[in-house]
């Protein structure tokens, strides 16, 4: 079976019989191919359209071939380019590979030559969108935008990992769990001018304490039983590049005077190994464990602490900042809709959203994102409503009542309004004793009442003609 072609060649050729014969050939190959008679032609061509690959004569009347490249490279995303000549002098073909092309091949060629010579360079071209489009999808997903941060307090963060980007001081990361410490150390490397080299993130944790050494720092074959093969370990993995160390509160503390001296000296000493290897990692940490407790108590070194802790990002924990709430909850939909088959344009219920406003999230983001998850796959159509909750978080545990009501942007009477009804009904309705509960004298909780069915366009359905005694 032939190879399925679906890349554009555009053919450059003054020679009529030829252009036809190349023409015939690549079209019969399955590619998509257009022809032009002359360079100053093909340019206008190349200019028009979008093509993966230009086949160029080189001598050709009034303009030639180099002045062909020169054009083509001029272009945004330019084809490659392959060139055909006569007159195969080295020098010729250093040329045109210095102006931007991409190969050459010396007339007389034989067809498969050329077939040859197109598809390397198809696929070279291929292969470099498919990396342009992997690092695009990269720092689409750990770069600034994909943080949200519509809060004071995650700005602030924000603010901060755009002003380290140049250092390659050590940062420490606080915070509950799922409060964003990896997304926010990605977003540390890939915003920094190390964006290039590796992010290596290790879960201190997950590591039996035994083998954390190898893991870090590498091993030389035979330096232990297991040891089959040398292992260069991840300080040097990361080497030009950032290390993640999560949970740096498990670390014991043998291993914790072992990371001081690799901070200390830049160099790491593979177990087993009788010379040292230098490295350039920045070190980004994390815990949501307390370290100045951890310091008090001697379970935690105090000039590792500083050496880690030059630079502090704290993330605060979701219930602090209930102006996020609402925008998380969208960007975690938009992405939970858009996995469905068919993608599906999630939205939540107004009620939906006081409820997740007023529940106090210990779970932080990552409990948000399975709440949504669970939402997602509960609900019926597009809209997450309070049922689709679950039941905890229905429940009204309001954590801070006024930040919720500040997220929502309530004014004071909308606010007033509402805690007058509220307490209304946890008075069943007894507007005497609710009157006393709220300070107010009844004419006025009458009068304000009235206001709210006013607001609301009907007559008051509760008022008595006569004020109850
Ligand atoms: N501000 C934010 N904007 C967008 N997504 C966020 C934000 N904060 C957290 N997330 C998402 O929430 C999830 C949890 O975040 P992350 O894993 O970074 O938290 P963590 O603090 O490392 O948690 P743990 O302590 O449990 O390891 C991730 O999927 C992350 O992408
Ligand atoms: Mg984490």
């Amino acid at each position: 079976m032939p190879p399925v072609r679906t890349a554009s060649i555009l053919v450059v050729e003054d020679d009529a019989a030829m252009r036809e014969l190349l023409t015939e050939e690549l079209s019969d190959a399955g590619y998509t191919v257009q022809a032009a008679g002359s360079a100053a032609g093909g340019l206008e061509v190349a200019r028009s359209g979008r093509f993966d690959l230009v086949v160029t004569d080189l001598r050709m009347p009034e303009m030639d071939g180099f002045d062909l490249i020169r054009g083509v490279m001029a272009l945004t995303d330019p084809p490659h380019v392959v060139m055909i000549t006569a007159f195969g002098s080295i020098e010729t073909a250093i040329r045109a590979v210095k102006l931007g092309a991409y190969d050459y091949i010396t007339k007389p060629f034989e067809i498969e030559e050329l077939m040859l010579v197109a598809d390397k360079a198809l696929g070279e071209r291929s292969l470099r969108n498919k990396v342009a489009r992997l690092q695009r999808e990269v720092e689409d997903k750990f770069g600034l935008g994909s943080i949200i941060a519509k809060s004071q307090s995650m700005r602030d963060v924000v603010s901060l990992v755009q002003r380290i980007a140049a250092s390659t001081a050590s940062v420490l990361i606080t915070g509950e769990s799922g409060t964003g410490k990896e997304l926010i150390a990605r977003a540390i490397h890939y915003n920094s001018t190390r964006a290039a080299g590796p992010f290596v993130g290790v879960n201190l944790a997950a590591v039996p304490e035994g083998l954390i050494e190898s893991e870090l720092f590498g091993h030389k074959k035979g330096a232990f039983t297991d040891a089959r093969a040398d292992k260069p370990g991840l300080f040097v993995e990361a080497d030009a590049g950032t290390i993640f160390l999560d949970e740096i509160g498990e670390l014991a503390l043998p291993l914790q005077a072992k990371l001081l001296r690799v901070l200390q000296e830049h160099e790491v000493r593979p177990l087993g190994a009788t010379k040292n290897t230098r490295v350039d990692v920045r070190v980004v940490a994390a815990t949501n464990k307390n370290l100045e407790a951890m310091l008090a108590d001697g379970s935690f070194r105090e000039d590792l602490y500083y050496r880690l802790n030059v630079i502090h990002l704290d993330l605060p924990p979701l219930r602090s900042r209930p102006e996020d709430v609402v925008p998380l909850a969208e960007h975690i939909l938009a992405n939970l809709g858009a996995k469905q088959t068919p993608p599906r344009r999630m939205r939540l219920s107004p009620e939906a959203q006081h409820l997740l406003l007023a529940y106090h999230w210990p779970g932080n983001v990552r409990e948000l994102m399975n709440v949504l998850e669970r939402g997602v796959a509960l609900c019926q159509g597009e809209l997450i409503a309070d049922d689709d909750l679950p039941s905890h978080v229905r429940e009204r545990r309001p954590a801070d009542f006024l930040g919720a009501a500040v997220a929502r942007r309530m004014t004071l009477a909308e606010l007033e309004r509402e805690f007058i009804e509220r307490v209304l009904e946890d008075e069943a309705g007894n507007k005497t004793r609710a009157a006393q509960r709220l300070g107010l004298d009844r004419k006025t909780l009458y009068r304000k009442l009235d206001e709210y069915a006013k607001q609301d366009g009907k007559d008051s359905p509760s008022r008595p003609s006569q004020p109850e005694e």
